[in-house]
C-alpha cells in the first residue's frame, strides 16, 4: 500500500480523508495531543486493522473521537452531570471521558468492556473529517505498540508507512502528550491517565478526583487496571532509561560520574552547558513546561538507537502538563529513579 501525505489545508483533504474512513481504511489523523491511527469506530473490521497495524494487544480498548459533545449521546448512556460539565469546560481539547457504552459501539472498539472513552479533539481539520465521514473515528496513538507516540506526520510515516492509506499532516502537535483520561462510571471521578489537562484543573470543576494507582507507580503485569493500556510498557527506547533527581549541578555530577561513551543524557535546555558536547539532548526548557511536553516523545524517538545503552534523564516536577510529562518519563524508565544528590 502506498501511504499518501495529505496537507491539513489541502482543498480536498477533508473529503479524501473522510472517504478513507467511510470505506473502512486506516488514516493517520492529527490531534493537539499526538497523531492518531484512525478508522471507523463503528465498523469492527476497520477497527481490527488498527490492532493489526500497531501490533496492539486486543484487550486494550480504543478512544472514540467525536466532532462535538452533541454526538456523545449516540454512543454513551447514563452520562453524569460531571461529564457534561467537563465537556463544556474542556472540549474541544485534550480530555477523554470514560462513560457507559451503548450497544452501537462494537465490543472490538471497547476491547469487550461495557464502557467507552470519548474525546473531541481540538484540531479543526480532524473534527471536519469526523463530521464529513458521519461516523466517530476510533484512534489510538499512531505508533507501533510500545514505542513513543508520534507528534509529527513524519513520526507516523516512520511507524506506519505502507500500512495505512494516508496521514493528514497538520504539523507538530501543540500539546505533545496524550489526553488526560477521566473515568466517570464510578462513585467519584477517577484520573486514569494524566495529560494536557492537569489534575488541579479537573478538581476546580469536579471537586473530588481520585488518582488511579497505575498513574502513581509501576503496575504488575497481571494487575487489574482500569485503563488497560497503562499496564503495558510504553515509550520505551531500546536503552535503559534512568531518571536522576536533584538539583542541576548535583545531578550533572552524578551523571558525569557514571556516563560511558555508549550513554546519553536527556535533559532540560538550561542544563546543556553542564554536559560534554554530543552527549546530551534537550527536550525542552524546564522553565517552560509546555515545551517539555511538545519535545519529549520526539527526543525519545531520536534516542531510540541500538548503540545507546543507558539514557540518564532529567524529569520535571509540578502540576498541569508537567505532571503528564513526569508520568510518561517515569513509565519510559520503568520507574527507575536515582537520587543525584545522595547516591554515589
Ligand atoms: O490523546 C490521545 O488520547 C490520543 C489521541 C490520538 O487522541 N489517543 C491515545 O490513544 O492516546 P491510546 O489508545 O494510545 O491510549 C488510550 C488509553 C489506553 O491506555 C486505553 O487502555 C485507555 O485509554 N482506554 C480506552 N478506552 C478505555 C475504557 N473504556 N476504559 C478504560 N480505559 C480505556
Ligand atoms: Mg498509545
Amino acid at each position: 500500500m502506498n501511504t499518501n501525505l495529505l496537507p491539513a489545508d489541502g482543498p480536498d483533504t477533508i473529503e479524501r480523508a473522510a472517504e478513507i474512513i467511510r470505506s473502512g481504511g486506516l488514516l493517520g489523523i492529527p490531534t493537539e495531543t499526538v497523531y492518531g491511527l484512525g478508522a471507523n469506530g463503528l465498523d469492527p473490521d476497520a477497527v481490527l486493522k488498527i490492532f493489526e497495524a500497531k501490533g496492539r494487544p486486543q484487550d486494550n480498548p480504543l478512544i472514540l473521537h467525536v466532532a462535538g459533545p452533541e454526538q456523545v449521546e449516540r454512543f454513551c448512556h447514563d452520562i453524569p452531570d460531571a461529564a457534561r460539565t467537563l465537556m463544556e469546560r474542556f472540549w474541544p481539547g485534550p480530555l477523554t471521558l470514560i462513560l457507559p457504552a451503548r450497544d452501537v459501539v462494537p465490543r472490538r472498539t471497547t476491547a469487550g468492556l461495557d464502557t467507552v472513552g470519548v474525546r473531541c479533539p481540538a484540531t479543526a481539520v480532524t473534527r471536519g473529517i469526523i463530521a464529513a465521514a458521519g461516523v466517530p473515528i476510533a484512534a489510538p496513538s499512531a505508533n507501533i505498540s510500545g514505542k513513543p507516540s508520534p507528534t509529527t506526520a513524519a513520526h507516523v510515516l516512520h511507524d506506519m508507512d505502507g500500512k495505512i492509506e494516508a496521514v493528514v499532516d497538520a504539523g507538530p502537535c501543540a500539546v505533545g502528550v496524550e489526553s488526560t483520561i477521566v473515568d466517570l462510571t464510578g462513585q467519584t471521578p477517577r484520573l486514569l491517565r494524566p495529560g494536557g489537562i492537569g489534575p488541579e484543573q479537573l478538581r476546580t470543576v469536579l471537586g473530588a478526583l481520585e488518582v488511579d494507582e497505575a498513574v502513581l507507580g509501576e503496575v504488575a503485569p497481571d494487575a487489574v487496571v482500569r485503563a488497560p493500556g497503562m499496564k503495558y510498557t510504553h515509550y520505551t527506547p531500546q536503552a535503559d532509561v534512568i531518571i536522576v533527581t536533584g538539583g542541576r549541578e548535583a545531578a550533572a555530577r552524578y551523571i558525569l560520574r557514571h556516563l560511558t561513551p555508549e550513554d546519553r543524557v536527556l535533559c532540560f535546555q538550561e542544563e546543556l552547558p553542564l554536559y560534554p558536547e554530543g552527549t546530551a539532548t534537550a527536550y525542552g526548557e524546564e522553565t517552560r513546561p509546555e515545551t517539555l511536553a511538545r519535545g519529549l516523545f520526539a527526543a525519545l524517538r531520536e534516542l531510540d538507537r541500538a548503540d545507546i545503552r543507558t539514557i540518564y534523564a532529567r524529569c520535571p516536577s509540578g502540576g498541569g502538563v508537567t505532571y503528564a510529562v513526569a508520568n510518561r518519563l517515569k513509565k519510559a524508565a520503568g520507574f527507575h529513579v536515582v537520587k543525584g544528590d545522595e547516591e554515589p
